[in-house]
């Protein structure tokens, strides 16, 4: 019989995708559906993206290009990280991707080995489980459950990294939680990480700039600057310039594992496009209008979630500073019955089933990011659906019994 790798049984469809999917055929047959299912944001790029785009046209070589980006693209991207205080960075120490998502699997690929050991704070963004998984990667979890406001501790960390792991990931904002680790809690962790030279730190910090209530980003190199022979930042132009779909993502750090993904680039994409690449030029240099003005909107858009979900009995809602993303837990729901629809909930799908049926919501199980007492929110939908849709949530728990 043919046979296909092992690794592809290992490869799992998105548990978000299928919500998605789920709330687009309802759509399709009429239903009346506020969708806050998919990470996206929403919104398009400034209009001097576009116009860079049609000016790089006009010179397109239609050409191969470097398999570590562009000069122009990575000074553009050195300059973006100086503006968040990552600082010293040089062309040798930045390579460009398809998005951060590609970037992670050559990082995945250039730091383990099949067996070897990557830890994380669970919940997590689910391509990290399954990147993971694919490469037949040991893993091991950090619980950071609602109680810690979904933060892992030192103490946690050390215990983690006691353990040897190759890798360590974090994700500063988190998705899906949207919390933020403030820059004492960043400093807390970097003096443990200082302990343990021989695990290498990846920090996929790609919602930097959509931070609220005044706090700033950090990064454990800020902290601890003697980890930077160690840290690799992964950023990403999708969420904070409105350009998921074109695909564009950037590492920073030792030359050694730089060099490495450039590597990968060169056998698997080759090359991000003269086309991307004078878009990701334009935004990052350009008018920062946009990512400000959407930064404020978000940050109104947690409010009116977070206000609605605070007057919720049972609802345990940590209060997100930054991304998209709320992450209430909804166990309290679990062994009721919605009364109209007569639909029982005994677990995070069934409540996310649930919803979208009685109140045509779609939002993300909470199992998909391995926290199954909640569900992700991503609340980047038009202004006007958002109150509704809360709104339809708040009406679905007062139903239940
Ligand atoms: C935490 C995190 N990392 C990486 C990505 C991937 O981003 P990109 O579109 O740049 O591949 C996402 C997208 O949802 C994300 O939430």
């Amino acid at each position: 019989m043919l046979k296909l790798a092992a690794r592809v049984g290992r490869a799992k469809p998105s548990a978000i995708m299928a919500v998605a999917m789920k709330a687009k055929d309802l759509k399709a047959q009429g239903k009346d559906i506020i969708s806050f299912s998919i990470g996206v944001p929403n919104f398009l790029p400034g209009q001097h993206v576009y116009d860079a785009v049609q000016d790089a046209l006009k010179h397109d070589s239609g050409q191969y290009g470097s398999n570590r980006g562009a000069d122009a693209l990575l000074d553009a991207f050195i300059k973006h990280m100086e503006e968040i205080g990552l600082t010293g960075y040089t062309r040798k120490n930045c390579a460009t991707g398809i998005g951060a998502k590609q970037v992670l699997y050559n990082l995945f690929e250039a730091l383990l080995d099949e067996g070897d050991a990557i830890t994380f704070p669970v919940p997590y963004w689910t391509s990290y489980m399954d990147i993971a998984e694919i490469l037949g990667a040991k893993i091991d979890l950090i619980p950071a459950p609602p109680s810690q406001n979904y933060k892992i501790t030192p103490e946690q960390l050390d215990e983690a990294l006691a353990k040897k792991p190759r890798v360590f990931l974090f994700n500063n904002p988190s998705n899906p939680t949207g919390m933020v680790y403030d820059s004492n809690e960043v400093a807390a962790l970097a003096e443990v990480l200082v302990k343990y030279p021989d695990t290498w730190v990846i920090t996929d910090d790609i919602y930097n700039r959509m931070i609220f209530d005044g706090l700033k980003y950090t990064n454990f190199v800020m902290c601890k600057p003697e980890l930077r022979d160690r840290v690799v930042f992964v950023d990403s132009l999708s969420k904070t310039y409105g350009m998921p779909g074109w695909r564009l993502g950037f590492a920073a750090g030792p030359e050694k594992v730089i060099d490495a993904l450039v590597t990968m680039n060169s056998n698997n994409i080759t090359n991000v496009s003269e086309i991307v690449t004078a878009a990701g030029v334009a935004a990052m240099d350009g008018p920062q209008d946009v990512p400000t003005e959407k930064c404020k909107e978000f940050e109104a858009k947690r409010n009116l979630v977070m206000d609605v979900m605070n007057s919720i009995d049972g609802v345990i809602c940590p209060r997100p500073q930054g991304a998209f993303y709320v992450f209430p837990d909804v166990s309290c729901s679990y062994g009721k019955t919605h009364g109209p629809t007569g639909l029982k909930i005994e677990n995070d799908i069934d409540f996310c089933n649930a919803l979208l049926e009685a109140k045509g919501v779609a939002v993300v199980p909470g199992s998909a990011f391995g926290e199954p007492r909640s569900m992700r929110i991503s609340y980047t939908c038009p202004t006007p659906q958002l109150e509704p849709g809360m709104q339809r949530i708040k009406e679905f728990f007062a139903e239940l019994a």
